[in-house]
């Protein structure tokens, strides 16, 4: 036979066009660093985590820094990274200032600064004429007294830093309540806010990119007990487009003026078909987690993209999905994935009480077929 003769060389590739290594720094390494990573991973994307605490869940999957969050040699490990971010919101915004002198920080040190103090978060809400519960700052008991015959009662008191999962906070039915209160809280600044009779809590996932251009996840609802969240709904029940419109129009200013970059969360009460802000997260949050199995893009995908200049994902939900928060315990395995459609996340933690330990998220053609899912995971041992 007299074939022609083919070069069966591979064309020399062009390095210029590969693409560059990038390695993510993460102040905090807890569960939401840990899913940070596994949904870096595919985009071949490194981490390195900051988090004193030797078993912090994302310490199993990725470089781990093991020092206090202002530790010079911690720090410089991670201004060696290329874009630094948080998955936790109370480190010190020093330590994301620092940082910031060497590397980008994203979202900005300044809107750390502002969403882990309750009084600025809501003085940012008002300021945009984003409805919030009235508050007043309170400082001793004398201050708790006169705001308390301001805004009257009942009324949430809350430590203005520091407080997740409902903690560091009480709410003041009576008169009587107020020395308990400010005995168990009054150390530290505080932030007393009227208390909204809400019918249902609502939270929305918005995604910044570095060019401005932003994204929004549909509200979900989400239902506590004990002051933790146990389920989120994705997207919420009837929920008019009016309404997921009033939201992303308060979201879209609060994340101009904080010129955000990455995913924020934002808290709602709604009462009489209107939005009242309660809270915002500067990160990927809880009550995105379904977004992993139950959206196109999945918000740690979203923040990653955001964060590097990337473009953004869609952030469509293919179908209703609930969320299920495991607290405390887990149950066995083989019981949850028996369940259609159920996904599991262990988040590697030693199981306490009240503590989050992993989570399900469940997914279904109708909201009827999920209530069922819903119903059946609650039933089993470690999940209710
Ligand atoms: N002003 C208020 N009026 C009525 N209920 C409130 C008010 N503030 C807080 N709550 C209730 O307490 C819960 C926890 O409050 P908040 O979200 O402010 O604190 P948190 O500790 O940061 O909670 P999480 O970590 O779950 O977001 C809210 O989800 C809501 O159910
Ligand atoms: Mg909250």
């Amino acid at each position: 036979m007299n074939a022609r003769k083919v070069s069966s060389q591979p064309p020399i590739p062009d390095s210029s066009r590969r693409e560059p290594s990038l390695t993510i720094g993460v102040l905090g390494a807890g569960q939401l660093g840990r899913m940070m990573a596994l949904a870096g991973y595919p985009l071949g994307l490194r981490f390195v985590f900051l988090d004193p605490a030797a078993s912090a869940p994302a310490g199993s999957l990725a470089e781990h820094v093991v020092a206090d969050y202002l530790d010079e040699q911690a720090l410089e490990r991670l201004s060696a990274c290329d874009v630094v971010t948080y998955e936790f919101e109370s480190v010190p915004v020093e330590a994301a200032r620092r940082l910031a002198q060497k590397t980008q920080v994203f979202p900005p040190p300044d809107a750390l600064a502002v969403a882990q103090d309750r009084l600025l978060e809501k003085e940012c809400f008002r300021a945009l004429g984003v409805p919030t519960a009235p508050f007043a700052p309170v400082s001793t008991r004398e201050e708790l007294a006169s705001h308390v015959q301001e805004l009257g009662l009942p009324a949430v008191l809350k430590t203005r830093r520091f407080g997740y999962d409902g903690k560091g906070q009480a709410v003041l039915r009576s008169e009587a309540d107020l020395d308990a209160a400010f005995a168990e809280l009054g150390a530290q600044p505080l932030l007393l806010e009227g208390f909204v009779p809400f019918e249902r809590e609502l939270s929305l996932l918005c995604v910044r990119g570095r060019d401005g251009k932003v994204a929004f996840y549909p509200l979900v609802e989400n239902r506590h007990r004990e002051g933790i969240l146990r389920v989120t709904y994705a997207p919420a029940d009837g929920i008019r487009d009016s309404l997921q419109a009033t939201a992303e129009r308060y979201a879209g200013q609060v994340l101009e003026r904080l010129a955000y970059v990455g995913v924020l969360t934002i808290e709602f009460f709604l009462r009489d078909g209107e939005l009242y802000a309660n809270e915002m997260a500067p990160r990927v949050h809880n009550s995105g987690h379904f977004t992993i199995e139950g959206a196109e893009t999945s918000q740690f995908e979203n923040h990653l993209r955001a964060i590097l200049g990337l473009p953004l994902g869609s952030t469509e939900v293919l179908e209703p999905c609930a969320m299920l928060n495991l607290v405390g315990d887990l149950p066995p395995r083989e019981a949850v994935l028996a369940v259609p459609s159920a996904h599991l996340h262990f988040y590697d933690k030693a199981p306490r009480v009240g503590r989050k330990v992993g989570h399900i998220t469940v997914r279904a053609a109708t909201r009827a077929a999920l209530d069922a899912n819903v119903t059946r995971l609650l039933r089993l041992p470690g999940a209710g």
